[in-house]
């Protein structure tokens, strides 16, 4: 499976997704304000990777600490480090307040002791968050029949996760068990997720796909040649809305025209009960720069401006069925949603 990060001796590695598909480049780090960077800057992406890098991080952070008396306010400095990073991804907290929980559970322990248990512990989110994915591809796979075609957007694959993948791990199910799939995916403007990590990770597979533009889907599903459309999420509402790579509403509002099921595929630490919908989910803002530039080239006049919400929301009432590690809920989500 796709090494998208793992835990070696005392460091952390990931696979570089700002090079790919060109260069299959590792990175390691050993300082948490790395892994911190590392996510900002995009080396790693995916809420559920997130996750598991912030989880890593903590622990990094922590193996530095050489006096007990400077692990409280240490830890606090890591965590508010680490949370600063990508606001949106539900993940990145649920991770983060999971190793406080274990910090706090262990404070009987040596120092040295405790450092291993958080290794540890960040190491079981690792593991776990791919379990969940195969779960994830166990419930969603009869969705996608033989012979059906799926849209996906971003890259919701085993490089948005610690491996295997939620929408892509309904792909790779349906795939395993002989059914003929197409797999269309968008480019996802501007960082691409769908033209290089999509494209790259299924390819590797030979699971079939076509990259399209981002402006292609609702003329492809008025032609008939798209069945369902299935999607990750970075943070879901109790009411069901979900924040996803921006462009998910679009292909959304298309497939309720074009009469589609549109699914979203994410594990149940994804859901944010104290957000009661999605209008209340923070929206990440990134570099305009982003934008304005393919490849260092400038694409308009540099002094123009630009708006780079990262995310956007689906509302709960264009979305089939949201799959998680637990099976698949419909509407109403409301009710339906557990934890
Ligand atoms: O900006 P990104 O690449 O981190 O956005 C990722 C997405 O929107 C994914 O769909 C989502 O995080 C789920 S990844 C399994």
């Amino acid at each position: 499976m796709l090494p998208t990060i793992e835990w070696k001796k005392d460091r952390v590695v990931m696979i570089d997704q700002r090079k790919l598909p060109e260069e299959e480049v590792y990175v390691e780090f050993t300082d948490y304000n790395q892994v911190a960077e590392a996510v900002e800057k995009m080396i790693i992406r995916g809420a559920p990777a997130i996750g598991v890098a912030a989880g890593y991080g903590v622990a990094l952070g922590l193996l530095r600490i050489e006096k007990e008396e400077n692990l409280d306010e240490e830890f606090d400095r890591i965590y508010r480090r680490l949370e600063r990073t990508r606001p949106t991804a539900r993940n990145l907290f649920w991770s983060l307040e999971r190793m406080k929980k274990t910090l706090e559970e262990n404070k009987r322990l040596s120092l040295a002791q405790l450092k291993q248990r958080m290794i540890q512990e960040a190491m079981d989110i690792e593991r776990e968050d791919i379990e969940t994915n195969k779960k994830i591809g166990f419930w969603g796979k009869d969705l996608v029949k033989d012979g059906q075609s799926v849209l996906t957007h971003c890259n919701a694959g085993s490089l948005g996760t610690a491996g295997y993948g939620t929408a892509l791990g309904v792909v790779r199910a349906a795939f395993q068990e002989g059914k003929k799939i197409q797999v269309y995916a968008d480019e996802t403007r501007p960082f691409l997720q769908g033209a290089r990590l999509t494209c790259w990770e299924l390819d590797r597979e030979n699971i079939p796909v076509t990259l399209i533009t981002d402006n292609t889907a609702g003329f492809l599903m008025q032609k008939g040649m798209i069945s369902v459309v299935m999607t990750g999420a970075d943070r879901i509402a109790k009411n069901g809305d979900i924040a996803n790579k921006i462009g998910t509403y679009t292909i959304a509002v298309l497939a309720k025209e074009n009469n589609l099921p549109f699914y979203v595929a994410a594990p149940s630490n994804t859901i944010d009960f104290n957000v009661a919908e999605g209008k209340d989910i923070p929206i990440e803002e990134r570099d305009p720069q982003e934008v304005r530039e393919i490849r260092g080239r400038c694409l308009t006049l540099p002094r123009v401006r630009v708006k780079n919400p990262a995310f956007d929301i689906t509302p709960a009432k264009y979305i089939s069925a949201i799959i998680t590690e637990k099976g698949i809920v419909r509407p109403p989500y409301e009710k339906n949603l557990k934890g």
